[in-house]
């Protein structure tokens, strides 16, 4: 259903007062993969690795600086402003915070019925009491404002919106970090159940490994904008092949202290380089506990290892 390839996104950063230069910083760096119809593809990697920004180009809510998005063959990256608004219905996004994804302005009823109204629907109280049912809200949710509602009912709310113009493909942007953890699995469930029901395809975009490796059939762990590793759950989990990904799966998430909510984030040894500007050589080499003289000089393309299993270190397979 998707298809992208050698996507980069690149923010043009101006640093200096008088003697301004511009820099860039790579977010997203020549991304390629596929989702296919129906599937969960998975994005994780640590915080700024770039996973966002992937998502919200292939929705071309970022223009791309360079490379390829298909959707069912037609090609995303290509479309004007016209047809891109034909085509966006069929693929939405959830966020992480569902309080500032929703209008505070707005009761649940607008909320829902912006959509069908922009897109010229019929029978539109039908339609989001129907929306309202599909996500476990009813009409008594219809007149209340996003404050009156708890963080997951937000969070129904947002995807009754996100549903209400039948999209094909959802981009999950970490859907459920900033819910309590009895609240997650409900949410959870729910986009699982819809997504059977309606055959969505699904980019989950999450720090947690644990509700990855259960709700993904694939996934590709990113590191300063690149893909180090990609496959399927059971290539990438039990046979992880790239250092990064061995010591993503052995890192216990801790509370983020800057965060108020539940948020976890990833905490790996070593600090991340700045993507303004990224080590020589395999991005990865300075934190690396494998690193050789040739990491430091010649980054490793991303090479298929097994059919579907893509790694990209000099050395995979052999640590
Ligand atoms: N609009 C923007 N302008 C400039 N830089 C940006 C912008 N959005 C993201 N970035 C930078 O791009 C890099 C990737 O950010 P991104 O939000 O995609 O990472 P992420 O993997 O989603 O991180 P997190 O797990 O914290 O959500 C970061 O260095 C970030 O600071
Ligand atoms: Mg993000």
């Amino acid at each position: 259903m998707i298809k992208v390839e050698h996507l980069k996104k690149y923010f043009p950063i101006t640093k200096g007062f008088i003697r301004k230069k511009t820099l860039y910083l790579k977010a997203v760096d020549d991304v390629s993969f596929i989702i296919n119809d129906g599937e969960t593809f998975a994005l994780v990697g640590e915080s700024g690795s770039g996973k966002s920004t992937t998502g919200r180009t292939i929705l071309r809510l970022y223009e791309p600086t360079d490379g390829k998005v298909f959707f069912n063959d037609i090609e995303i990256t290509a479309l004007s402003e016209e047809e891109l608004k034909k085509i966006k219905p069929k693929m939405q996004m959830i966020y992480q915070d569902p309080y500032s994804s929703l209008n505070p302005r707005m009761t649940v009823f607008d909320i829902i019925a912006e959509p069908l109204k922009e897109y010229n629907y019929k029978n539109i109280e039908d339609r989001v009491l129907e929306l309202l049912e599909s996500v476990g809200l009813s009409e008594e949710h219809a007149s209340k404002y996003p404050d009156e509602l708890s963080g997951g009912q937000c969070q129904r709310v947002a995807i009754a919106r996100a549903l209400a113009l039948e999209p094909e493909f959802l981009v999950l942007d970490e859907p459920t970090s900033a819910l309590d953890v009895s609240v997650q699995a409900q949410v959870l469930n729910l986009l699982e159940k819809i997504q059977k029901e309606k055959k969505l395809t699904y980019l989950f975009i999450s720090h947690d490994l644990g509700l990855v490796r259960y709700l993904s059939n694939r996934v590709g762990v990113m590191y300063l904008g690149k893909i180090v590793e990609l496959g399927t759950i059971e290539q990438v989990f039990d046979n992880p092949l790239h250092p990064y990904t061995r010591m993503l799966l052995q890192s216990i998430p801790v509370p983020d202290p800057k965060q108020k909510s539940k948020r976890r984030r990833i905490v790996i040894k070593g600090e991340i380089p700045s993507p303004l500007n990224p080590p020589a050589g395999c991005p990865f080499h300075t934190r690396c506990p494998y690193a050789q003289e040739i990491c430091k000089r010649k980054e490793p393309l991303l090479i298929e290892v097994k059919e579907g299993h893509l790694v990209r270190c000099h050395f995979a397979g052999e640590i």
